[in-house]
């Protein structure tokens, strides 16, 4: 495993980020910080106006689908999005605050004008646990499908668990863990995420 790992890190030594990162931009028409670190670049697409931070994007995905970001969107400082062999799609104007982390693992979907907050997990791995001849790190994820829709707005330090639905225009309460969907226009808090109230109501 370290062997393939290494094999991955080492072109980051050949090509320094400043000069790759200048190039990318250019080529997507968008602003990427020089210390921002892609991985696996020919898998990620990135639309125009959109301003990557130094932030950490690895589109390491066994097909073609990668990690895609919309328009006119802000990732900041410290932000690391994963395929993790799955995929990550994200709308336009999405905004996403210092220190999230995001994976792929199946299909994560996020719709246009989400906003973010600091520290969230974002469809955070469900680990297979059956076994107890293997630890759980040897017996892989389940490869399920999330998504937050548009308009939603994640409090800071929410957790999301992958295969989850979040719907759109919602609300999640700063700290939730949201383990179970969340219809449309709702405000959800707590551990586990509940609703307290809609927004049309
Ligand atoms: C979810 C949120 C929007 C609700 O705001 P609100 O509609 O004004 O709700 P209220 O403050 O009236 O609270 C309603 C109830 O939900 C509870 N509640 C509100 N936010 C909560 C949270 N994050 N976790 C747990 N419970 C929460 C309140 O304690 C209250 O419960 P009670 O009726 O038993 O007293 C807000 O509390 C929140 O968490 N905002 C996120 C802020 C943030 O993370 N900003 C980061 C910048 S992006």
């Amino acid at each position: 495993m370290h062997r393939r790992k290494l094999m991955e890190y080492l072109p980051r030594l050949l090509v320094p980020n400043p000069a790759r990162n200048l190039a990318l931009s250019a080529r997507f028409a968008c602003v990427i910080h020089p210390r921002a670190d892609l991985f696996h670049v020919r898998h990620i697409r990135i639309g125009a106006g959109t301003i990557l931070d130094a932030c950490l994007i690895d589109a390491n995905t066994e097909d073609r689908s990668g990690i895609s970001i919309g328009k006119d969107c802000l990732i900041h400082r410290d932000v690391v999005m994963r395929a993790m062999e799955g995929s990550i799609e994200i709308g336009d104007r999405v905004s996403i605050q210092h220190f999230c982390a995001m994976y792929g693992h199946g299909r994560l979907e996020i719709g246009a004008d989400v906003l973010i907050g600091p520290h969230c997990a974002i469809a955070v791995a469900r680990h297979r646990v059956e076994r107890l001849d293997i630890p759980v790190r040897e017996q892989g994820v389940l490869r399920l499908d999330t998504h937050i829709g548009a308009g939603t707005w994640i409090g800071a330090h929410v957790t999301v668990f992958s295969g989850v639905r979040v719907g759109a225009n919602a609300i999640i309460g700063a700290g939730a863990v949201v383990n179970r969907d969340i219809p449309d226009l709702a405000i959800a808090a707590g551990v586990p995420a509940r609703v307290i109230r809609y927004r049309n109501a």
